[in-house]
């Protein structure tokens, strides 16, 4: 997969596109980012990205003119490529959309900055607008890194074992089950014994009805996503 992304401050991500599962895997050529700076496409003297907005208000807006240069240059790269802006307005990110999203070949990510990007490039240019969240941060340079790093995980290659993305929470719908490592006590405090007794089914079965009773108590609207067994519903009417 490669993933282009276009913000006026490419020094953003210089550290953290080195570290960790996500320095590897660029490493290793399972996913090629190339950082693209938007004053580059612009034909001025001071490289001037932003404007005021038409009819008065606080702040600036991305101009059209550079965003369009480097968009389409872009877009030239690739048979299909996929236009993804950063953006409070658009869907909220999750599993399902970063699922769909590591199915793409070629990734254009638009980070805006203020008060964001001249409305006309997103009616001709754009074909996706992606959230964060319900809140606004600075720019769309932070909401890349986190959109990144959940499509970079769904690559096949980038987690070693694909049992632990599976097993993650949201990919099978559900919060994932508790986790517990060395030593069986601590301070008093024991590993459930199910998981000392090296019986897999029985495991299984538990690790299953604790991320059931978690999603219930914590994020229970996501069980109505969530296709259930009747062991499952069973479980949950007890
Ligand atoms: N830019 C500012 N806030 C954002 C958010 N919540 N998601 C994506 N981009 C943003």
């Amino acid at each position: 997969m490669q993933i282009d992304i276009i913000t006026i401050f490419p020094e953003y991500f210089e550290s953290p596109l080195k570290v960790g599962l996500l320095g590897k895997a660029l490493q290793k050529g399972l996913l090629e980012i190339n950082l693209v700076n938007l004053r580059d496409f612009c034909q001025d003297k001071h490289r001037v990205v932003d404007d005021e907005p038409f009819g008065g208000g606080e702040g600036m807006v991305f101009k059209p003119e550079p965003l369009y240069r480097a968009i389409t240059s872009l877009k030239q790269k690739s048979k299909s490529p996929w236009v993804v802006y950063l953006s409070p307005q658009g869907e909220v990110l999750n599993q399902k959309i970063a699922e769909e999203l590591s199915q793409k070949q070629h990734l254009i990510l638009i980070c805006g900055r203020y008060e964001g990007i001249d409305e006309r490039i997103k009616e001709t240019l754009i074909d996706q607008e992606v959230s964060i969240g319900d809140y606004v941060v600075f720019g769309g340079e932070v909401a890349s890194l986190v959109l990144i790093e959940c499509i970079a995980r769904l690559i096949p290659g980038v987690v070693g074992k694909k049992d632990s993305v599976e097993k993650e929470s949201f990919s099978s719908g559900l919060l994932k089950y508790p986790c517990y490592t060395r030593p069986r006590d601590f301070m008093g405090l024991k590993v459930p014994e199910v998981l000392l007794s090296g019986n897999h089914a029985a495991i299984e079965v538990y690790r299953r009805q604790k991320s059931l009773e978690l999603t219930l108590k914590k994020r229970p609207h996501l069980l109505r996503q969530t296709l259930l067994s009747q062991e499952d519903l069973n479980f949950l009417a007890n």
